[in-house]
């Protein structure tokens, strides 16, 4: 039987989205929206699997959610929510729960890496994480799912329970969710440190282009950012060896969606002075209707819940009649 194709895709609500964000992720999100139904959701369900402060928690999905309404996601076309919203995620996370192996998640990279040293310590909830994160997609039967390096293994683990669920009650109720390769996405580096992640966690302000940033923040930190001492070279294989230059290049690559050849050839031979100036020019018209927008939103935060409010009903349409086809499956007396 083949599937509806449908998009799907989650967000932590850890707020404080960056650069790295938007080109790793979420604006692939908003081209996908030209071809495909797309459903993104605030992960709100995941994000408690560590402490979270409730506070936060609750301003930092308001937030994420306003950046991608900000970067271009549309909330008519796409589906726009918050995982808490819909209950269906958890009610069909249990039952996955109840197919997923002990010996499955114990493959799981992520979970040994997040547990640490003192995995009997971790809560129950970051070890059957990927269980929710199967029931996320597969609650709406979604056929394709953006993912960054970092979540291939737990699609894979989705796609072992959507097989094993069909196969167990000899049903074809679950598609195998293909993953999306973003040919596109950009490893955004620190602009502090070329051989680290530009992320939300790091100490230093000037490591990172945040969302929210005004225009002169995002020109004073790629004034700052650090750079070797040769010129750029004109070509990429000039790069190797020089994670600064390869990361600003890169960034600028993104940004002007040019190849990176292209980038070398221009500012081959030139110094970084001046291509910092270029790219702080390019990164404030790209970014600067975002953060424009995401300020603006920042300051109505009803109107984001509205559309949060809206995306749950919506979502739980879809959802609902999907959750109820497999609790008559399993063999759930119905109400
Ligand atoms: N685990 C993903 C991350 O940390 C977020 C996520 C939750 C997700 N549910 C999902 C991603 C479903 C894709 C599909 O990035």
């Amino acid at each position: 039987m083949a599937h509806h194709p449908r998009v799907f895709s989650g967000v932590q609500p850890t707020g404080n989205l960056h650069l790295g964000n938007y080109l790793g992720a979420i604006r692939n999100w908003v081209t996908l929206q030209a071809n495909y139904e797309c459903i993104y959701c605030m992960v709100d369900l995941h994000a408690i699997t560590v402490p979270q402060d409730p506070k936060v928690l609750r301003a930092n999905t308001r937030e994420v959610a306003a950046s991608l309404i900000a970067a271009g996601i549309d909330p008519k076309t796409s589906i726009v929510f918050v995982q808490s919203q819909v209950s269906a995620h958890a009610e069909l996370a249990w039952i996955f729960n109840c197919i997923a192996r002990i010996g499955w998640l114990n493959r799981m990279t992520q979970f040994k890496e997040k547990a640490g040293k003192n995995r009997e310590n971790a809560t129950v909830g970051l070890y059957v994480y990927p269980n929710l994160m199967a029931a996320d997609i597969l609650t709406y039967r979604a056929t394709h799912v953006p993912v960054g390096d970092d979540q291939r293994q737990h699609l894979e683990l989705t796609r072992d329970i959507a097989q094993s669920f069909n196969s167990q009650f000899g049903v074809e109720c679950f598609p195998l969710a293909e993953p999306v390769i973003i040919g596109t996405a950009t490893r955004v580096m620190s602009l502090r440190d070329g051989a680290s992640k530009m992320s939300k966690s790091d100490i230093s302000e000037y490591s990172r282009i945040n969302l929210v940033d005004e225009p002169d923040a995002i020109r004073q930190k790629v004034r700052k950012a650090k750079t070797d001492m040769e010129p750029l070279p004109s070509e990429p294989a000039g790069l190797e060896g020089r994670p600064e230059a390869k990361n600003l290049i890169g960034i600028f690559a993104a940004l002007a969606e040019q190849p990176v050849e292209a980038v070398c050839r221009e500012y081959g031979g030139s110094q970084f002075s001046a291509f910092k100036d270029a790219l702080a020019d390019l990164a404030i018209a790209k970014l600067g209707p975002i953060t424009a927008k995401m300020r603006e939103l920042r300051d109505d935060p009803g109107y984001v819940e509205s559309i949060l409010k809206d995306g749950a009903a919506r979502a739980d349409a879809i959802a609902r009649p999907i959750l109820r086809e497999v609790q008559d499956i399993v063999g759930f007396l119905r109400a």
